[in-house]
């Protein structure tokens, strides 16, 4: 008896949601979810390639220059980058005195005591500080940007998804507002419009806006768009300064397993070697 009731209570509890499971199905066929206007205007990061692409693939030190060049002298102004130290900028090819140079000319100084009276001073970088925030705190940074935070780019990349295509996009992506976009999606004071960007409207403005913004050591062209890939590999390898190093590992991992299971196998054959004969 017991047995009977739980087999018809299992067999309603199948049936319903059978049948829930139908109605839902029917629902999305008849009357599928609108699309938003977000989906319908935002674009996926464009393709683009770089030299650390790929299972074999190495940061080109040049570019990283460039970018960090292209980040010094036009990001830097509102954005930080805190999890970078000047001294790991020796990574891109530059010698301890240059670092030395950079940390030391950086356009803000970095937050100090003064030791004689004890009160909050500022004091030129030296190797070992962080890339400072050009503001004090982030009231300060949100007053000067209509109340929009700028990100500490250090992370970025990983932050988004397809980072170095979305970074890479979202600068070469500023463009005037579509003629059929709703009124309520346009751009208010203070945004701009971006299809990169997942709600259209940024509160950053084209940062980089003319070709020749940064004039390059190396004699590379800076077009925006250049700017734009170089500065987007830099901050690559800001949120990964040891992907060279990673892949390396990684090789000589397979390779060291590779010769393993070869020598694997032929001890396997060499203990069996006996029983096998007979
Ligand atoms: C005048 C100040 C200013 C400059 C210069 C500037 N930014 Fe920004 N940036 C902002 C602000 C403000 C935001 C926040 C935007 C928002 O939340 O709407 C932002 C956001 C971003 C974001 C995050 C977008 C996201 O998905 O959340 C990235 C990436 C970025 N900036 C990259 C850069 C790079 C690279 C440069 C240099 C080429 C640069 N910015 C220069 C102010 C600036």
């Amino acid at each position: 008896m017991v047995r009977l009731i739980a087999f018809l209570i299992g067999l309603f509890m199948s049936g319903w949601l059978l049948v829930s499971a139908g109605i839902t199905t029917y629902g999305m066929i008849t009357d599928p979810a609108k699309e938003t206007v977000e989906a319908k205007f935002h674009k996926h990061p464009k393709h683009v390639s770089f030299k650390h692409d790929g299972l074999f693939g190495k940061y080109d030190k040049q570019q990283l220059q460039r970018g960090f060049k292209v980040f010094t002298e036009v990001c830097s102004a509102c954005h930080s980058a805190k999890l970078v130290s000047f001294r790991d900028l020796s990574a891109l090819g530059y010698s301890e005195d240059e670092v030395k140079a950079i940390a030391k000319g950086w356009k803000t100084e970095v937050p100090s005591i003064n030791p004689d009276t004890g009160e909050a001073a500022t004091r030129p970088g030296i190797a070992a500080d962080k890339i400072p925030s050009p503001y004090a705190n982030d009231t300060a940074a949100r007053a000067a940007n209509n109340n929009a935070l700028p990100p500490d780019l250090s992370l970025i990349t990983k932050a988004r998804h397809n980072g170095p295509a979305y970074v890479y996009s979202l600068l070469t992506g500023y463009q005037p507002v579509p003629a059929n976009l709703p009124k309520e999606n346009r751009p208010g004071t203070g945004l701009h419009y971006n299809p990169y960007f997942a709600n259209l409207n940024l509160a950053m403005a084209e940062p980089l806006t003319a070709d020749g913004q940064v004039t390059y050591d190396d004699g590379t062209k800076a077009t925006k768009d250049q700017m734009a890939k170089d500065v987007a590999a830099f901050l690559t390898w800001t949120a990964e300064p040891k992907m060279n190093a990673r892949k390396a590992a990684g090789w000589v991992s397979l390779i060291f397993l590779l010769i393993f299971t070869g020598l694997t196998y032929l001890s396997y054959r060499t203990i069996w070697a006996d029983k096998k004969k007979h």
